[in-house]
């Protein structure tokens, strides 16, 4: 159904989205503003469709428009083997970057197969204490102190954290900005915004193959316990996706 107000939809077209204001989609039907949702290419399946916005759109907003990446610029992912990390290696490669993926050990293939140059254990390894320094770095499980991550950075390198903790959040506004003042160094917290554009954009780039939402398992709608097992357990890779039958 479409609602009266609603002047860019019409009942009966597929749409897809995210769901995040209005707590969950795990459902047969919900209701959602029309402002967050795209038309879902014909080509498309729901699940395919699925995988792509709240990953997708932290990926573009954090490697396109936060990363202004240029060819041959060293970026760091961290949590590259996850929904976001999987649309941000491919994005960074897209924009001719070195890529770093860091993740779990039984993520490392499935970043090198997105594309990642180089992979990062973070159970055997800390990317902020081996020497190496990034032009970029996107973070997607921020724990660490500011000062860390500055580390880790070259000189007017910038670091973004999109999932973390509060706590880690806080000292990076609180910390950042001095950070900045000492050494030119960007360390900072990307609050992604949702919108149509962007979904259509990276959908767009998916429609024609240029990245490719991986989908790890699929499972039916009274499976949504075990596939949040699954997910808790980090074994997933790129996105699990709940199928409505
Ligand atoms: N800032 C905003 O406006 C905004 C908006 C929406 C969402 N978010 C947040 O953005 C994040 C999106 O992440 P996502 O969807 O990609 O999550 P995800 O699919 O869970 O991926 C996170 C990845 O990080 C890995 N990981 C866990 N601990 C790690 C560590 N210590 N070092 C490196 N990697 C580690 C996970 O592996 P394991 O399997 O080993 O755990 C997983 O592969 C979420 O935290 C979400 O809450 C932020």
């Amino acid at each position: 159904m479409a609602g009266k107000n609603n002047n860019q939809f019409q009942p009966g077209d597929e749409v897809f989205g995210e769901m995040g204001d209005y707590h969950g989609g795990f459902a047969e039907y919900v209701c959602a503003s029309g402002r967050i949702l795209a038309l879902k290419p014909a080509d498309m399946t729901f699940e395919e469709a699925a995988a792509i916005p709240q990953a997708g759109v932290i990926a573009l907003q954090g490697i396109r428009d936060k990363g202004q990446i240029q060819p041959g610029q060293k970026v760091l992912i961290n949590g590259a083997g996850g929904g976001a990390g999987m649309f941000a290696i491919q994005l960074a490669k897209l924009y001719g970057a070195e890529v770093t993926g860091v993740d779990n050990t039984g993520k490392l293939d499935f970043m090198r197969s997105l594309g990642a140059d180089h992979v990062i254990d973070y159970t055997r390894e800390d990317f902020t204490k081996n020497g190496k320094q990034y032009d970029f770095i996107l973070d997607l499980i921020a724990y660490r102190s500011a000062f860390a991550y500055a580390r880790a950075l070259k000189p007017n390198g910038s670091y973004y954290a999109v999932g973390g903790s509060v706590a880690t959040f806080l000292q990076f506004l609180l910390i950042g900005p001095w950070i900045r003042r000492a050494s030119g160094k960007h360390v900072r917290v990307l609050a992604v915004q949702r919108n149509r554009k962007d979904l259509e954009y990276i959908t767009e780039l998916c429609k024609t193959g240029k990245i490719i939402p991986f989908i790890d398992k699929r499972y039916s709608l009274s499976e949504v316990p075990e596939a949040l097992r699954y997910l808790g357990e980090g074994r997933a890779k790129g996105k699990v996706v709940i199928t409505v039958e």
